[in-house]
């Protein structure tokens, strides 16, 4: 029986250029290829979890327009429960623009469209599914307080929350003490703490301050060098799989939604990283977002075992 997992977030459609490398202010790069691709932080963890093996229900709001149509169908086909994508009559559906250059980095700026609009009015009508849920995820792409809303009515619930606090913002304590697991990047880490984290040790520093601040348990993760886990019990970093990275887009949320199935699966929290790690590793090898999410026989053959 798979784990039922909420997300709750943004969806995109993704205009990707891919050039020898980013832009500077103010110049024109000739010579890159174009193409698009499902995209929005929610959304990919929502796909990147339901092809981990999770039972995913998404909760968004996308546009009445092709964009929306067409998002819609791919949440679908991924088996996603879409009864609470809602559709915004007056809002067009987000965007994306981002480059990809040859070295696999990116830069990315989203035009939010009905992502701003997704409400606590709509947690409330998704409550149903979320006070069930195995566990909630969430990021920072929708607005804070609809964001801090489900957390807080997961937490009543004693739903675990994880939260991916993408992109970087501050965020209150209220918000923190009704999370489970933290995801940043060493750059939301910082944005956090101010602790600039460049080895372990900073690692473990900024993550002491954000247990001291509320959350049960960090992950942070750290790209090629896998991600540093601290809760009250143990404070290590667990590496991850060396690959060629094609286009990095995405590996935070391919690792948030894999790291949501192990979890909610009742795994070591050790085992969810590495089985984390093995999914974004194998995204990063990939062009897109949603295209780059592996499935669950992926994941399990780079870790080497046939579990699940
Ligand atoms: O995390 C990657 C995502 O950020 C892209 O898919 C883009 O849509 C933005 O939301």
């Amino acid at each position: 029986m798979p784990s039922s997992l909420v997300v709750l977030g943004s969806s995109n459609t993704d205009m990707i250029i891919q050039l020898e490398r980013l832009p500077r202010p103010g110049e024109t790069l000739l010579g890159g290829n174009f193409t698009t691709a499902a995209g929005g932080k929610g959304a990919n963890q929502a796909v990147a979890a339901a092809r981990a093996g999770g039972a995913v229900t998404f909760v968004a709001r996308i546009g009445r327009d092709i964009f929306g149509d067409q998002a819609l169908a791919g949440f679908q086909r991924d088996r996603l429960n879409t009864d609470y994508v809602f559709r915004d009559p007056t809002a067009p559906s987000g965007v994306a623009l981002i480059f990809v250059a040859r070295d696999g980095s990116n830069s990315i700026a989203v035009a939010g469209g009905a992502n701003a609009r997704l409400s606590p009015a709509d947690v409330r009508k998704a409550k149903p599914a979320i006070t069930r849920a195995a566990a909630l995820v969430l990021q920072l792409e929708t607005p804070l307080a609809t964001v801090q809303a489900a957390a807080q009515l997961a937490a009543r619930a004693g739903v675990p929350v994880i939260l991916n606090p993408a992109p970087a913002q501050a965020l209150p304590d209220t918000l923190l003490q009704a999370v489970h697991l933290l995801t940043p990047n060493e750059t939301e880490a910082e944005t956090l703490t101010g602790v600039k984290v460049t080895d372990d040790a900073s690692a473990a520093r900024a993550a002491r301050q954000l247990l001291a601040r509320g959350v049960r348990g960090v992950i942070l993760t750290l790209g090629a060098r896998g991600a540093w886990v601290t809760t009250p019990e143990l404070s290590r970093r667990v590496p991850t799989f060396r690959v060629k990275p094609v286009d990095t887009t995405a590996a935070g949320d391919v690792f948030n939604g894999a790291l949501a199935v192990a979890f909610s699966e009742g795994r070591p929290l050790l085992e969810c990283v590495r089985f984390a790690n093995a999914a974004a590793a194998l995204s990063v090898t990939r062009l897109g977002a949603q295209p780059s999410a592996p499935t669950r026989p992926q994941i399990e053959r780079l870790l080497g075992g046939t579990r699940g």
